[in-house]
């Protein structure tokens, strides 16, 4: 950009050798808040190298400006179809990552999802979240501490799954009882936490919208690899978002959102012992699932 000489700036002339610095040079730099600046000159320098590289016709161009329309379309309060055009292009695990890089054992983040829900339950240690009754029964045993292995107690575990038939009580509201398959959880003195539930099971994201239409279209499944969600948090810690995997899901590999992690698959094992299904309250069933994990917090303010 050069001068006039009547303090004006003169702009270049677009062309498409030149065309990323035409475009921000526009950038008012005295003005412009400086992070908004940095990131729309990265946006449109590789949003041209887009262009550049695919040179769309203009059908194309117009196909995916259409594309973008029908997923703000879709979008509601209950909705949001561009986090799950995020999802799928593997964008918000890649934001979950640049922004949570711990070190020192503290247990990984992933994804939060668009089904967890302010103000679950509040349940007592050994309570189960499965109110429909439905699904292989399971018992989750955990410990949550510091990374230095010391015992952290009274944190909260938020606790969130499908139910057996892979819709979270939010997606079939008046078929679900409320609030099934979700609990809060405060560990013990000694870090310690157990509830009972059921074994996870892999789900679709909602794909009846232009993302699940694009999935079809590239060949992918929609689905999520079975998981229970959990959120633990304890003032002076970094809060964690994260999941237990079920090791022996099909999806594991190919979740649908890129949210698995290799530290985050569990130690799933069923275990044959009438007796000690009875004893925790399984009492229908000869076998049951356990799996222990450990939830370490990293100190605030450290990632
Ligand atoms: C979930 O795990 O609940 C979820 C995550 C991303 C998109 C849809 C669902
Ligand atoms: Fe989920």
């Amino acid at each position: 950009m050069s001068s006039s000489g009547t303090g004006k700036p003169t702009y270049p002339y677009f062309s498409e050798a030149n065309s990323v610095e035409a475009v921000n040079a526009r950038i008012d730099r005295t003005t412009a808040n400086p992070r908004l600046a940095q990131v729309m000159d990265a946006l449109v320098k590789h949003l041209h190298a887009f262009v550049k590289e695919v040179e769309p016709s203009h059908e194309e161009w117009l196909t995916g400006i259409q594309f973008l329309t029908d997923t703000g379309h879709m979008c509601t309060d209950w909705r949001q179809e561009f986090i799950l055009l995020s999802d799928t292009l593997g964008v918000s695990s890649l934001v979950d990552c640049v922004n949570h890089r711990r070190g020192n054992g503290a247990t990984e983040n992933t994804i939060l999802g668009p089904f967890h829900v302010k103000d679950s339950p509040r349940r007592a240690l050994g309570d189960t979240i499965c109110l429909d009754g439905k699904g292989e029964p399971l018992v989750v045993y955990s410990r949550v501490m510091d990374t230095s292995g010391k015992p952290i107690a009274g944190a909260l575990i938020d606790v969130w799954q499908t139910n057996d038939d892979g819709f979270y009580d939010v997606q079939q509201k008046g078929v679900q009882p409320d609030m099934n398959m979700r609990g809060m959880f405060e560990s013990a003195a000694d870090g310690s936490l157990w509830f009972r539930s059921v074994r996870p099971r892999y789900y679709p994201i909602p794909d009846d919208g232009p993302v699940g239409k694009l999935l079809g279209a590239l060949g992918r499944h929609p689905n999520r690899a079975a998981h229970i969600h959990m959120i633990v948090e304890k003032p002076g810690f970094e809060t964690v978002i994260t999941h237990i995997f079920e090791p022996n899901c099909q999806y594991l590999r190919e979740d649908a959102v890129f949210g698995v992690k290799e530290s985050l698959v569990g130690n799933f094992e069923r275990i044959e012992d009438p007796a000690r299904a009875a004893q925790l309250g399984f009492a229908d069933s000869p076998y049951f699932w356990q799996v222990t994990t450990d939830l370490v917090l990293a100190p605030a303010g450290k990632t």
